[in-house]
């Protein structure tokens, strides 16, 4: 098969995470007789000293020329001025919406070998094995109004949360799907005890759920369930959100998988591309769900995996590579099970390596065919 992929570094550890996947990438595409085409691009901060915007109309292009994404990590503190006119997640947001990206898929599991580096006890976290459906393209982060502005009594500032039935519609059946694919376990998190927003989706859920009859919907507060996934993440199979509660949620699961280093991401729409012989894949964007950890850039640190894992997702969920999907994803268990680990999930008796060396062991593994 031939594929364009579109690789979008950003910014601090982007480029370094992103050069490993890509090396992942490609170790895929000999082994398994793939060619994959890489283009380039500039997003965030990277974008914003070049060309004085986050998202470059180019980028933005390339993007939908191609048949997959991948992203690194936007940000960093000398764009970080709340004055600021730009910023470099509206290099994000603008790519997401402007690619109809509106699910985001972060799926959370706990590999056994990382039971002890998880902060909560092995015994909560040993059997997590959970995905959060993050609504991605509406919600407070888009909707309108929103502004700062000066009064005589001082300054006022407005976000909206803002929901059409439609968009809620489509985010839930994506949720009932993959539940149905999974455990057919779908809990829906809202606040529908307060937010009219929440409500809307809540009566949804419900009407929409005699048509999945084998899928157990359930109905949970987001504040509650901020609290069961502490207290008992391994009964979660599919959690369904709007966008800000996916957000806050995922950051918090990542803890259930050790590190954010591990997780990765992948945001879809319902576009598709054509891809060889009569086979459509689904369009995404991958990208991990950590940030661009600009302390920890350029010194050949950062965990890669949670990027190399998205790599996977696009193998999936892109190019309809499950084989090549599931031998990466071996690969970086067997990698993981062999001692090898990254600053972040290093614990006493390991071997620690750096964001390189991880790439090459899990690359090296895939030319060398393990796997078949
Ligand atoms: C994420 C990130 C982004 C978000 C930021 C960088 C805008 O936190 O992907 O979870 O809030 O969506
Ligand atoms: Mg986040």
């Amino acid at each position: 098969m031939k594929a364009n992929i579109a690789v979008l570094p950003g910014d601090g550890i982007g480029p370094e995470v992103t050069a490993e996947a890509v090396k992942v990438l490609k170790a895929v595409g000999q082994r398994y007789n793939h060619e994959f085409v890489f283009h380039y691009a500039l997003i965030g901060g990277a974008a914003i000293d070049r060309f004085g915007t986050a998202l470059p109309d180019a980028t933005l292009d390339l993007c939908r020329r191609s048949h997959a994404v991948l992203l690194g990590a936007v940000g960093g503190p000398q764009w970080d001025d709340p004055q600021a006119k730009v910023r470099p997640e509206d290099g994000l947001l603008a790519i997401r919406k402007g690619l109809g990206l509106f699910a985001n898929l972060r799926p959370v599991k706990m590999l056994p070998c990382l039971v002890h580096t998880a902060t909560l006890k092995a015994e909560a976290v040993k059997d997590v094995d959970l995905v959060v459906v993050r609504e991605l393209t509406g919600g407070l982060y888009f909707g309108k109004p929103k502004r700062q502005w000066h009064t005589s009594r001082g300054r006022r500032a407005v976000d909206t949360m803002a929901y059409s039935e439609r968009e809620i519609e489509r985010i839930l059946r994506m949720g009932f799907e993959l539940a149905r694919q999974r455990r057919h376990k779908l809990t829906s998190v809202d606040k529908a005890n307060v937010l009219e927003t929440s409500r809307l989706w809540r009566q949804k859920a419900m009407e929409m759920a005699p048509l999945y009859p084998d899928v157990e919907l359930e109905h949970m507060l987001v504040d509650n369930c901020a609290m069961q996934l502490i207290r008992q993440p391994s009964v979660f199979d599919v959690i369904v959100t709007e966008n800000t509660f996916g957000d806050i949620l995922t950051d918090e699961a990542s803890l259930l998988a050790g590190s954010m280093g591990m997780l990765p991401s992948a945001s879809l729409g319902s576009k598709t591309r054509k891809l060889l012989g009569e086979r459509w894949g689904t369009f995404g964007l991958y990208e991990p769900i950590h940030g661009s950890a600009p302390r920890r850039a350029g010194q050949n640190l950062a965990n890669p995996i949670a990027t190399i894992l998205s790599a996977a997702l696009l193998l999936r969920h892109s190019l309809c590579l499950v084989q090549e999907a599931e031998a990466v994803e071996q690969e970086v268990t067997d990698i993981l099970d062999a001692g090898y680990r990254t600053y972040d999930i290093m614990e006493a008796g390991m071997k620690q390596v750096g964001t390189k060396e991880m790439g090459d062991l899990v690359s090296l593994r895939i030319s060398a065919g393990s796997q078949s």
